[in-house]
């Protein structure tokens, strides 16, 4: 008997102790739970995981998804599709191992709701707005209106604006003119992120009216796109003489990262900056292509003798530096005689870097960011043989646009280093000593969703919005 309540106690106390393992072992996987990215195996509202996960490429306020024209179809379940499997080509990620299903239905039920035609975009009011900000009030001019995404943009001396349309247009405003659109112009792929991109002008414009575009290029033997630059003198309102002076090799069916921004420095080099094109693995850190890269090339598009890789085996001559994503910002800092760039970050990271010759900045083995679907793909942020970034912003602000500023409109920000969010609609202000960032103060707060600021000739700097398409010029209030 005695025996038989000894096994008995016996099994209570072992179930007791299994018990108890089981809830401690439970504890401790609600803390790792805790510790992996937001959305995986917890469950989070729509709103949650849409600001988490999708706001970045799709708009905070779902600029992107009202009034759309659905390429997939935007049936509830077509939408879930679009979601769950991405589509990849485009660089929509797959979320199906980020979320369950359910979290996959309410982020497509928020997003179908918030989509219908019948709301308006929000369109900001800007003539009446003071914008404060530690040094100056500033205020906006509306100085072209009604346009399409304006991607790039230069001013000249006596006010002349010629921008692009990523449409694929290059239009010039004369003040006090109407706009003309220039005739003969290179055709472009305008999907996804590609379209006519940048826009420059030859450091000695006044005398040889050279214009360069950069514009995604349909392969002429082929299928894909890629980056090219074609140069062409402006006469009336034609481009002559056209002559394709840059393009990055190999083409590719992707549909994003083809960065695109061009800069001049002092000597008449120019700087073409190259997107990864979504070939993160294999294109960045190989320089034998010319894809997340930033290419110095003459004014012709030869190639200088003293570029870092130029005579070697198997690499693409014009390369300046390596390891770069997804570039759309390039400046040269006229002071300092440094050029500057920002590029987009996965999910967090985008980098501010200064331009050194034959450096890498590292990506995809270095980053601060991680990737969409919030899982990790390095832990190393810096390493010894990898140039850093000045700065880095996580979350990400998507960066588009920039300019240094100069002049006698805002003297106490002389130098200061300006970049426009696609993202959060404001312009980042950073005041930099020779190389190093000395404070960050966040302008112009919701003037809209920024693709180009420009420093204009004129002393006045100049930014070009989305939804509606604007360039504003900005003036002091005092
Ligand atoms: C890295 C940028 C990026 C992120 C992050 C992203 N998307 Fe997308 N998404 C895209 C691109 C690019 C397309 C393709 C657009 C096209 O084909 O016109 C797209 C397409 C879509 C479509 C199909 C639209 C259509 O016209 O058929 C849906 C739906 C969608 N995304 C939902 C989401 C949701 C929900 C999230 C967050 C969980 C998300 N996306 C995150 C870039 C992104």
């Amino acid at each position: 008997m005695l025996k038989k309540i000894l096994v008995f106690v016996g099994i209570l106390f072992s179930v007791f102790i299994l018990s108890k393992c089981n809830s401690s072992h439970k504890v401790s996987n609600q803390e790792d739970a805790q510790k992996l990215p937001k959305g995986i195996s917890t469950i989070n509202s729509p709103e949650k995981n849409y600001a988490d996960f999708c706001a970045d490429c799709h708009g905070r306020k779902l600029e992107q998804f009202i009034n759309r024209k659905w390429t997939n179809g935007n049936s509830k379940s077509d939408v879930i599709k679009s979601i769950k499997y991405g589509i990849v080509s485009a660089g929509m990620p797959a979320y199906e191992n980020t979320f369950s299903q359910k979290e996959i239905e309410a982020l497509t039920d928020y997003i179908l709701l918030k989509s219908v035609d019948k709301i308006e975009k929000e369109k900001p009011i800007l003539s009446s707005k003071v914008y404060r900000s530690n040094a100056y009030n500033l205020q906006t001019e509306i100085v072209v209106d009604n346009i399409e995404i304006p991607w790039g943009i230069k001013v000249t001396g006596d006010g002349t604006i010629y921008f692009t349309e990523r449409k694929g247009t290059l239009k010039i405003k004369k003040p006090n003119e109407t706009i003309i659109a220039v005739k003969n112009i290179p055709t472009v792929k305008n999907r996804g992120q590609g379209g006519m991109l940048d826009v420059t002008l030859h450091p000695d414009f006044k005398n040889n009216q050279w214009i360069y575009l950069s514009y995604s290029k349909n392969n002429p033997n082929g299928n894909g796109a890629t980056t090219a630059v074609i140069r062409g003198k402006l006469v009336g309102d034609e481009l002559k003489e056209i002559k394709e002076i840059f393009e990055a090799l190999p083409y590719n069916g992707k549909r994003h990262h083809y960065g695109s921004r061009m800069v001049f420095d002092d000597q008449g080099y120019l700087y073409i900056s190259v997107g990864d094109r979504g070939v993160r693995d294999k294109n960045p850190q190989s320089l034998s292509n010319s894809c997340g890269k930033i290419h110095r090339v003459h004014d012709d598009g030869s190639i200088p003798k003293d570029n870092p890789f130029y005579g070697k085996n198997n690499v693409v001559p014009s390369i300046w530096t390596y390891g770069n994503r997804n570039p759309q910002g390039l400046v040269f800092d006229e002071v300092n005689k440094i050029v500057w760039e920002h590029e987009h970050g996965p999910k967090g990271g985008d980098e501010l870097n200064l331009v050194n010759k034959g450096v890498n900045y590292g990506w995809p083995i270095a980053s601060y960011g991680i990737n969409y679907i919030g899982t990790k793909f390095t832990d190393i942020t810096e390493r010894e043989d990898f140039q850093s970034p000045v700065t880095y912003w996580v979350p990400s602000i998507a960066p588009s646009g920039m300019a240094i500023i100069k002049g006698e409109n805002y003297p106490k920000w002389n130098g200061n280093i300006l970049t426009g969010s696609l993202k959060f609609d404001y312009i980042s202000r950073v005041k930099v000593n020779g190389s190093k960032m000395l404070e960050e103060e966040l302008i112009l707060k919701d003037i809209g969703r920024v693709r180009s600021i420009e420093m204009g000739a004129d002393g006045y700097l100049y930014v070009g919005v989305e939804d509606p398409g604007r360039i504003l010029r900005i003036v002091v209030r005092d």
